[in-house]
């Protein structure tokens, strides 16, 4: 990989970000960057780092069942403060100094698009 390569794969990265900035209105981008890596695109728990070694399988956001039993503000605090917040596995990661609260909220109703639910009522 040359120099001219390299500035130019950067130019690329930057020129895509002004295109399309991440805001808390984009919430299906917020997914892609942040959580789909693990929980899927569709959601499905499936994402590239889901390999064959990796202890829990994330949540399956399509899964109304499972899915019905979290209240808005249960999935609100897993999001902000990580797994081990509510007993649960670490290897989901605390969002709340990466992520705004507003962006948050995007991200529990976009979940709710997925399940096709509206979970428990706290
Ligand atoms: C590094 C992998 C990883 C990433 C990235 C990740 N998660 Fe998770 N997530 C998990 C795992 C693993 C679980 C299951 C934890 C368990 O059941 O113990 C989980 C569980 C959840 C749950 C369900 C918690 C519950 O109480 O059942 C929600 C909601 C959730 N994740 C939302 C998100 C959102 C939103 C993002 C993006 C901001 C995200 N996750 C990013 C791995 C990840």
């Amino acid at each position: 990989m040359n120099k001219t390569f390299i500035v130019a794969a950067v130019a690329g990265i930057v020129s895509n970000s002004i295109v399309a900035p991440v805001s808390a209105s984009d919430t299906p981008t917020i997914f892609k960057f942040y959580c789909a890596q693990c929980h899927g695109l569709g959601g499905k728990g499936d994402g590239p780092n889901v390999t064959k070694d990796f202890p829990v399988s994330p949540r399956n956001f399509t899964d109304a069942a499972e899915m019905n039993k979290l209240s808005d503000a249960d999935m609100k605090n897993v999001i902000l403060d990580g797994g081990p917040s509510v007993s649960k596995s670490p290897m989901m990661p605390p969002w709340g100094k990466t992520l705004t609260e507003e962006e948050v909220d995007g991200l529990v109703k976009h979940l709710r698009t997925l399940c096709k639910c509206e979970g428990k009522k706290s």
